[in-house]
Order: structure tokens, then sequence, then C-alpha cells
């Protein structure tokens, strides 16, 4: 949420801003804004609301040479989009970009009587001021009184009026990393704006003080200290990050899920069977404990759905799914003997990171599935299990979750190992037809163009349903998801034996109800529920397996699973589900790729 760029060196400052910019715009794309010191050391600033193309546009007669500055993009929390409250604010000396949520910003207004001099409505602008307050000369000091007076979370770069080429930052719970070249020093929300440059970097601690300079970075702790940080490996290149050819990162991703999943499952494989030593994860975690709770958001908490129904079954212990936002306030049944299976794709959700705490508080082991490394949520667990995806730049999350679901089956199969559910032989099918589900992906991916003539139908629709029963149904929750955040159709998702009970009231004559159906034992219910819905005038997009019995009148449009079991049916139907989304968003002429009010990493609450 919001994206921080900040460079110091030999290089235009502007240009290395906006290219920071249009690769951090996922974070946030309310408004953006930057601040350069020319070389006559004087302070420009522009900010505009809308993209950074529109920041851009802006930019394109700026005649300034500049080698120091810092850049935003925002996702508005406190106060409207406009170009006021967009981002760097000035007070004084102090120049000022922020991610995150200054919680106590009232009380400082009145402690530090700054209501009649604030332009914006933001909380951002109040902490610019009350640094300013403290700012005589010392930029430590200053920041150091600043942080004892904030409450909330906090990602700040900060550039000082007679300090004209270096930055200063300092952050709590908002994520930050910053690298060094020989071109000169960057800081970023994270590593997608300085891959171009360099791919070693280090997070930063937080509650410490770094200070870019031209020819290095060094870092503090709030006593003054120096602190070495521990430097960090990129494993993938620029190309990653680039759409290399597809219309839109979302296909892209979509796209990738085949070598996603290889690159998760193979590594994990000694002899056909899962193995975890080398992510340092032990048996013992998953042998001892007596219950496990997954915690997530969205979509990697989708993903915990469809693990639940795998995993229970199998391990014959209690596995529930947790909202994040909700876990932390409902006194968790979570202690010593919990398995914490934390699931995030950026590793900076603010409510998962919380979720996380409190377990680890009450004595529970935490096994995380991250994506980015080196984030908080993966520095904080107790185990990391790092999903291999490669950088996710689309909103909706694809590959993702392809990749949090292939570590859920990987770890439930290791799970029913060691507690002796599964023999050897057992666990080698099960990886087996894991493996088989990447060549079913590739053949969705193949047959593609297909779902376009699905997609047409929803784009017209303003409502659709999303029926199934068991793993359909944690499956249809992703679908519905997925729909409703690139497409703005308001979508459901229910259980099929469900709609009875009331939301069936809301099907019309051409409602479109996306029937997922590939779970042999509940295939006939399912059925039913379908006819029940066709014969109230639905139109019904059917899924199933190749070898399902269909009759005709079931169903408007049929597509098919390459994958003769139940349990694995997940990875071709969620790329269907994807592709459905995908090209419903297209068809309507949206912004596929940054749809509105969201914002990829949600780092406040
Ligand atoms: C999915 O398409 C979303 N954009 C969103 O639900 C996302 O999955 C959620 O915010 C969790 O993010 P995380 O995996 O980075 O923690």
């Amino acid at each position: 949420m919001c994206g921080i760029i900040g460079y110091t060196g030999h290089l235009d400052a502007l240009h290395v801003l906006l290219n920071g910019l249009e690769q951090l715009e996922y974070r946030g794309y309310d408004s953006a804004g930057i601040a350069l010191f020319s070389s006559g050391n004087d302070r420009f600033i522009m900010k505009k609301a809308g993209p950074v193309a529109t920041l851009k546009d802006a930019c394109a007669d700026v005649d300034i040479i500049s080698h120091c500055g810092i850049g935003h993009t925002r996702w508005a929390t406190h106060g409207g989009v406009n170009d006021t409250n967009a981002h760097p604010h000035i007070a004084g000396k102090v120049t000022l970009i922020h991610n995150g949520i200054i919680e106590n910003y009232h009380n400082l207004i009145e402690r530090f009587g700054l209501r009649d001099s604030l332009v914006s409505e933001t909380d951002t602008e109040v902490a610019a001021r009350v640094l300013d307050y403290y700012y005589k000369g010392d930029p430590y000091e200053a920041i150091r009184r600043t942080t004892r007076e904030i409450t909330g979370s906090y990602a700040f770069c900060i550039m000082f009026e007679d300090i004209h080429d270096q930055i200063f930052c300092v952050r709590n719970v908002s994520p930050m990393v910053a690298a060094h070249m020989k071109d000169g020093s960057f800081v970023a929300s994270d590593v997608t704006a300085i891959i171009p440059y360099t791919n070693r970097y280090f997070v930063i601690p937080e509650y410490q003080i770094v200070t870019l300079r031209q020819d290095g970075i060094s870092v503090q702790d709030l006593n003054g200290n120096p602190v070495e940080p521990e430097m960090l490996e990129v494993s993938w290149n620029v190309e990653a990050a680039k759409k290399n050819g597809y219309p839109h990162y979302m296909l892209k991703e979509i796209h990738e899920q085949p070598d996603a999943l290889r690159n998760t499952i193979t590594p994990r494989l000694n002899d056909g069977l899962p193995d975890f030593s080398e992510d340092g994860i032990p048996d013992r975690i998953l042998s001892s404990c007596d219950k496990i709770a997954i915690v997530a958001c969205g979509t990697a908490m989708y993903a915990g759905m469809v693990g639940k129904a795998l995993i229970e079954p199998i391990i014959k212990i209690p596995v529930s799914v947790n909202i994040a936002s909700e876990f932390r306030y409902e006194n968790p049944l979570v202690d010593e003997k919990t398995l914490v299976i934390v699931i995030s794709q950026s590793g900076e959700t603010i409510d998962t990171l919380a979720a996380l705490r409190l377990s680890r508080k009450c004595g529970a082991r935490v096994l995380s599935i991250v994506n980015v490394k080196g984030s908080t949520i993966a520095r904080e667990s107790n185990y990391v299990f790092y999903t291999h995806a490669g950088p996710e730049i689309a909103v909706a999350s694809t590959k993702a979750y392809m990749v949090q679901l292939a570590s859920l089956y990987l770890i439930g199969c290791r799970t029913a190992m060691v507690r002796g559910k599964f023999s050897e032989s057992d666990a080698r099918t099960f990886i087996s037809r894991l493996m088989d589900s990447i060549p079913a992906v590739q053949s969705v991916l193949a047959d593609k163009d297909r779902l376009k003539a699905a997609a047409s139908v929803l784009a017209k629709a303003q409502d659709a349903f999303f029926v199934g029963r068991g793993l359909d149904y944690a499956f249809s929750l992703e679908g519905s998801l997925k729909l409703k955040e690139i497409s703005y159709i308001h979508a459901e998702a229910y259980a099929a034996g469900e709609l009875k009970h009331g939301t069936i009231a809301l099907i019309e004559e051409n409602t479109p109800v996306i029937a997922v159906a590939t779970q042999d034992k509940i295939y006939g219910k399912t059925v039913s529920n379908i006819k029940e819905v066709k014969a109230r005038g639905a139109f019904v997009i059917l899924i199933t397996k190749e070898n399902a019995e269909v009759s005709e009148d079931i169903s408007d449009m049929h597509f098919t699973v390459p994958v003769p079991y139940d349990q694995f049916t997940v990875f071709p139907v969620a790329v269907i589900l994807q592709l459905l989304a995908y090209y419903t968003s297209d068809m309507k002429g949206l912004n596929v790729d940054k749809p509105r009010n969201l914002a990829k990493s949600v780092t406040v609450e």
C-alpha cells in the first residue's frame, strides 16, 4: 500500500524516480508525486492526483538536473484523492513521503498546535510538521524524537532542505528495502523498483535510521550505534517483472503458472516424496501439533480453504481457516500445541502479520507460506516455506494462489506421512498426481480462447454466482473474488446445497451461475442443485472432469478439466476461473492489472 522510491547518486534522479514509480504503481495508484534537489540545491516538487502517467506527463517539460530525490505513489487512507493530499509533503525544512498510518495524528495536531498550519487532510503532513518542529540541524535527533511521538505504522523517506544529497529513512511495520551500487543509493518499498540497478539489497530493520549517500548507505539504531544490515539477493531478474509481450501482467502471470508450480514443488521432492530439510522445517512441528490454524487474507485465505478441505480429512485433526483481520480480535483458540500456517504472497499484509504476532505470543509455532523473500512475515515466522512464483505484479493474485495451493498440498502430504496417515506408497501416488496437475494446467491454457464466449456472457451481467460442494466450493470462493475484484460484477460463491436456503431467490432469467462439479462423491447432489437454478432461468457455465456424465439440459456452456482425481482438480479449475475473470474485465475495457480502489500489498489495517 503506497509505493516509495528514493535515490541519490550520479544518475538523473527524475528519470530514476519516475521509472521506479511505474514499477511500484501496483502498490497504490490514486496519485503520485516527487521531490528533487536541483543542481542549484533548490527544492522542486511535483504531485498529481491520478496514475503515475499523469505525473510523468506533468514532468515532461521539467528541465532540471537533479541527483537526489524521493517519489511516492499513493493509496489514500486519510483525505481524498487530490493534488494537495498527494505526497511528498513539505513542512518547513522537511520533505516527507510515507507509507502507513499515523494512528495518533489527532493528538499530535493538538499537542503541537498544528490545526492552522496544515494544508492537506493527511496524517503524513502531521508527521512532517512534528519532524520539522524537532529539526534543529541534526536529522538523527529529529527523527528519534519524532518516532517517539508517533504511534502507528510508517515507512518514512525524508529530505532536509539544508542537506542536499542525502535521504533519511526509518520504518515501523511498513516495508522498505535499500541498496547501494556504483551509480548511487536506492530505497524503495520493494525490490521491483531497484532490480534494474542491482539484485543485492537489504530490508531496512525496524526502528533504525538509514542514511542514503551517493557513495554508500549507513544504518544506525535509535541510540546512534552503527548496524550492519543483512544483505539479500533477488533470485529473479528484471525480465521477470516485465509483461514480456502479454497485454497485461495478469495474463502473463496466469501463463507462468506451470513453471511456478514446478519451481515450488520439484526442489522439495526427494525420491518422489516431499522433503523440507532444505527449508529447515522439522517433521516434529507437523507431527506434534493437535490442531492447525491457517490464517491469511483474500486469495491467500481462499487457498487456505482448499488446504483445509484437503488436509483435514487426511490427517484427521482440526484444521481451521481464519480471516486474519478477524483472528486477532476474537480470542483465537491457539496454544503451544497449535501449528499456525500463515499464508501471504507479499509477506507484508498487516492483518496477517498481526495474527502471526498474536499466534507466537500464544505459544504457537508459525510456519509461513510466503512468496517475497526477506519480507516481514517471513522474518518473523518460526519456519518459512517460500513459494517460488517470481514477482506477482497484477493486483489480482493468480500464480501466487496456485503455488500457495501446491505448498499446502506438499505440507499436507508430509504431515500425513509423519503422522502415519500416509504410507510411503500413498505419498508417492499423491505426489505423482500433484505433478500431473501441471500438464493439466497447461492444457487449459492451450485451449483458453473457448473461455472468451463465456466471458462475453459475464461481461453483460450485473451479478454472478459461483456454486460447488466440498472442494469445489473452496475453489468457487476464489473464482468469485477474482471476478468481482477485476470486473466489478457482484459475485458470490455458495455451497451449492445452501442455495435453496435463501440465495436462490436471486436467480432470474439469464443470471450467470458458474457451477463447479468436479467431486465424484457429491457429483449427483451438485447436479441436482444445478438443475434447481437452471429451472429458474440461470445461465449455467458448468465445469466438470472430462469423464463426467453430463446431460445437455443442465448447462449452457460446459468446460472440462483433464484430471481424474477429485483432490487435484483445483489446479486446472483455478485457471479456468482466472481466465473467465480476466477476459470479462478486458471485454469491459477495465484496468485489469490495477482495479479501482485496490492495491497489491495491504499494509494498513
Ligand atoms: C487477490 O487477488 C487480492 N488482491 C488479495 O485478496 C490478496 O490475496 C490479499 O490481500 C492477501 O495478500 P498477501 O497474499 O500478499 O498477504
